[in-house]
């Protein structure tokens, strides 16, 4: 969660430092601060809520310095309040931390007792008081980072201004991400590439517990145990740099637009136009695998739901979807012919790496599908699968749901070639099947308008149900957790086949029932419930296809999507499900791309 800048320049600062924390706004949104060093001094202005309120202050308080760290907060330890906005001070230590320290009220007891006293509820200001304790001992600032992150427990990253010391900012990782930017006669670190993304392409991923220091010419990188390393620079693509919104309202309405070319960039990574064949992962044999086993949180489990029935349908492979904060502590009973699979967006989702890691210590093979190909789930599984959405910045993920399931669809036919069960001519269809998806997702976006209509009264609701079978199932519950995080109406989304064991209760002419069916074998049945809901008073709201919409019972209000192919139904039924969240968000007035209480990238617990 939170987002880190750290910039060593030659220039005046503050400026850079606001740009990166505008680009890191989607990792938390509570509070924002930045520090910087002013002959010798670190002065700091924080302030609560959005980065416009920091805007604000540094109006009526500018800050000069040209070596600063900037810091955008989504709470954990402390209120969403000034006093417990970041940068963080203790003596000559200034710092902003992402994370979770965990034995931070034994440490603050600790503290208390040889009379420190603080002034935020934060964790992370217990860090500021360790280091600055270690540098009156008479350590020197690397020496003194060092021992402190020998104190601490927890994931975190880290970004240190120490007073008088006007070339160097220190920063440390565990758990969380940290980069390192190198610029001309400018060093930074960050978050991620999009923090340093408009200063330079020039970047070094830190490893698990490596500690840096960067001044205006280099960086001197150590790893946990204090030994000097190197990792590698890596030219990292403009796409970092250019996030921007466009002619679009919100980032999620141009991520929700952009899916035609995400799905098609990342089915160029695993398929081949010309021979119409599956890509395989090099060192990876489905033939080898007895099970699969996926990870994942939110919206990625529930394009590993989606992908569950293609694994198992056309491969015959066994496959489960586990919701990663559970897996990881339920002790699961693993083979070591299972692949691990963790579906992530960011890479950095806490659960769904400590699940990956499990897998690993169990001795599975794992692999890692994720958008940032960099991230720490990247590094550490045996195998990558990126999707190649680009940079997602609404909170609510639409365009890498999209390419997961385009990933995984694809792997599927992969796994059915390569364990027997289809031939080449059979995966020479299914391919051509798939290459349609970009298509049929840009014609489905044309439903917009009809969408648009419906989030009119769908914004008047209190509760609505989601039903689907089949595939459209998870896609049912995708459209429910859309819904809820961006409108906070209360959304529920069940199997359809489940609406007579309890939710038809629900039923009553205030709650909308939203149906996904396309005309597939599953139709009739579900036509039975958008009956048994309309005989009830009930408002049916039917997502289909032509057939579908030819077949729907009187009374159903009806989008029509294309007609596609069951592989890649779950691929064109997607937008118009999220439109429908996002317009009634929009209808509300909303916060379509900073839901309250939400952040991009869960990397705590
Ligand atoms: C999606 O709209 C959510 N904001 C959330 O459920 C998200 O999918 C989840 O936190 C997992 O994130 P990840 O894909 O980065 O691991």
């Amino acid at each position: 969660m939170c987002g880190i800048i750290g910039i060593v320049g030659k220039q005046p600062v503050t400026e850079r430092l606001m740009d990166s924390l505008k680009r890191l706004e989607y990792r938390g949104y509570d509070s924002a601060g930045v520090a910087t060093i002013v002959d010798g001094k670190i002065e700091r202005r924080r302030a609560q809520g959005k980065i416009r309120a920091l805007e604000d202050r540094l109006l009526n308080q500018p800050l000069s310095g040209t070596i600063g760290i900037g810091h955008t907060r989504w709470a954990t330890h402390g209120a969403p309040s000034e006093r417990n906005a970041h940068p963080h001070t203790c003596g000559r230590v200034t710092l902003v931390h992402n994370g979770i320290i965990e034995n931070f009220a034994e440490l603050k007891g600790e503290l208390t007792a040889q009379g420190h006293s603080f002034e935020s509820d934060t964790d992370t200001e217990v860090i500021a008081h360790l280091i600055d304790r270690q540098l009156s001992l008479g350590d020197s600032p690397v020496t003194a980072l060092k021992n402190t992150l020998d104190q601490i427990t927890g994931a975190f990253a880290l970004a240190v201004l120490i007073a008088g010391e006007d070339n160097m900012i220190m920063g440390a990782r565990r758990g969380s991400p940290l980069v390192v930017g190198y610029g001309v006669g400018e060093m930074f670190i960050g978050s991620d590439a999009l923090a340093v993304g408009p200063f330079t392409n020039r970047i070094a991923y830190l490893d698990e517990g490596d500690f840096v220091v960067i001044d205006h010419d280099r960086a001197q990188i150590f790893d946990a145990s204090g030994s000097a390393v190197d990792r590698p620079i890596k030219i990292v693509s403009a796409a970092a740099a250019l996030v921007e919104k466009g002619n679009y309202r919100h980032f999620m309405e141009k991520e929700i637009h952009e899916q035609p070319e995400s799905c098609q960039r990342t089915l160029g990574a695993y398929t081949d136009a010309l021979t119409s064949r599956t890509l395989p992962t090099p060192g990876l044999d489905f033939a080898s695998v007895d099970r699969i086993q996926i990870v994942a949180c939110g919206t990625a489990s529930y394009a590993a739901q989606i992908a569950r029935y293609l694994f198992e349908r056309l491969a015959g492979l066994p496959t489960d979807v586990e919701i990663a904060s559970e897996f990881r502590y339920r002790d699961p009973a693993l083979l070591t012919t299972t692949l691990a699979v963790a579906v992530s967006q960011s890479g950095e989702t806490a659960d769904t790496l400590a699940a990956l890691r499990w897998c690993k210590a169990a001795g599975l093979r794992t692999a890692a599908l994720v958008n940032s190909h960099e991230s720490t789930m990247a590094r550490e599984a045996d195998f990558l699968w990126p999707t190649h959405a680009g940079p997602e910045i609404g909170v609510a993920s639409t365009k890498a749901f999209t390419a997961q399931i385009t990933a995984l669809t694809a792997l599927a036919v992969t796994a059915a070639v390569q364990r027997g069960r289809i031939d080449a001519s059979q995966e020479a269809k299914l391919v051509k099947i798939l290459l349609e998806a970009p298509r049929l997702i840009a014609a489905s976006l044309k439903t917009e308008e009809a969408v648009r209509a419906l989030a009119i009264d769908t914004a008047k609701a209190r509760d609505v149900l989601y039903l689907g079978r089949g595939p459209m199932y998870p896609l049912a519950l995708e459209g429910a957790l859309k819904l809820k995080e961006i409108s906070y109406i209360h959304a529920e989304g069940y199997a359809a086949g489940e609406l007579k064991h309890g939710p038809i209760a629900l039923v009553d002419e205030a709650t909308p029932v939203i149906i996904i069916a396309p005309h597939d074998s599953f139709f009739e049945k579900t036509a039975s419930n958008m009956s048994e809901v309309i005989a009830r008073g009930g408002r049916v709201i039917l997502f289909t296809d032509e057939e579908g919409g030819a077949h729907a019972p009187a009374g159903v209000r009806v989008v029509i999507a294309p007609s596609s192919d069951p592989l890649i139904t779950p691929l064109v039924m997607s937008a118009p499900i999220q439109m429908l969240a996002y317009y009634v968000a929009v209808q509300k007035g909303a916060d379509v791309d900073q839901p309250r209480n939400l952040a991009k990238s869960v990397t705590v617990e």
